[in-house]
């Protein structure tokens, strides 16, 4: 078992159809890409030299994500791509997408797949180097079968940090950093997300074999060094 029963998981089946939005832009995500899951990937990701390595770091709100991905990307050489940050960035710069995101993420819902993954594809092609941690990422099955689809290249390790609901919530609450989303009721709705949307991806990753389980309770050290030997290869 992945996770303990949650209380809120009654919550959740009633909430579920209203926790996406992927019909942001009236663009349904399966036409929107092409519906033959056995098309490979375009080769898009074509201005590397080399296929990229691609890590996924995934976990619930707070969990310490970003922290530890800091550690990780500076002792083992990885850029580190947090796609949370990749989407306030969007509306920062006042995109086109800038203030869909802004709703989706002000209400602790997921942003439209084919959005997300046009960045990250972004991201990866105009960065020099070839080994990424993406944080916070795939966020829902709709998320990893657009990545599939789009960008095609197979995780070699997906890492989640696991940790119970209240201490997230109260890390979430102390972390001071002026985020839209850092506050109680979007913070429950974040946490519904991830256990309606995040916690499939996590099991098929699981099933694959991919997935290494991180116990998030401890100091930044102590949750390091249960992460070092993964990487320590
Ligand atoms: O990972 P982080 O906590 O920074 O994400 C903040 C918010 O960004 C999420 O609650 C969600 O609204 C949005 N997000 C998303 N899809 C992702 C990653 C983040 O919609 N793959
Ligand atoms: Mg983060």
């Amino acid at each position: 078992m992945l996770r303990r029963v949650s209380p809120l998981s009654k919550l959740i089946s009633a909430a579920k159809p209203s926790l996406l939005n992927q019909g942001a832009y009236g663009l349904n995500f399966l036409e929107a890409f092409s519906t033959d899951a056995s098309k490979p990937a375009e080769a898009g990701i074509v201005s590397k030299a080399r296929t990229p390595t691609i890590n996924f770091v995934l976990g619930g709100p707070g969990v310490g994500k970003g922290t530890q991905c800091t550690r990780i990307a500076e002792t083992f050489g990885f850029t580190h791509l947090s796609v949370g940050d990749l989407l306030r960035k969007e509306i920062s710069s006042n995109t086109e997408y800038g203030a869909m995101i802004l709703e989706t993420i002000t209400k602790g819902k997921i942003v439209a797949s084919e959005v997300t993954v046009k960045l990250l594809k972004t991201a990866i092609e105009s960065s020099e180097t070839d080994r990424f941690l993406i944080d916070g990422f795939p966020r829902s099955e709709e998320n990893r079968v657009a990545y599939e689809q789009i960008i095609g290249i197979e995780p070699e390790v997906v890492l989640f940090f696991d940790c119970n609901e209240e201490e997230m919530l109260k890390r979430v609450l102390h972390r001071n950093q002026g985020r839209v989303d850092d506050n109680v009721d979007t913070t429950m709705q974040r946490l519904k997300v991830f256990e309606a949307y995040t916690l499939p991806v996590i099991r098929y990753y699981s099933q694959k074999g991919k997935l290494h389980k991180i116990n998030a309770i401890g100091t930044e050290d102590e949750i390091f060094e249960r992460v070092r030997p993964i990487f320590a290869k």
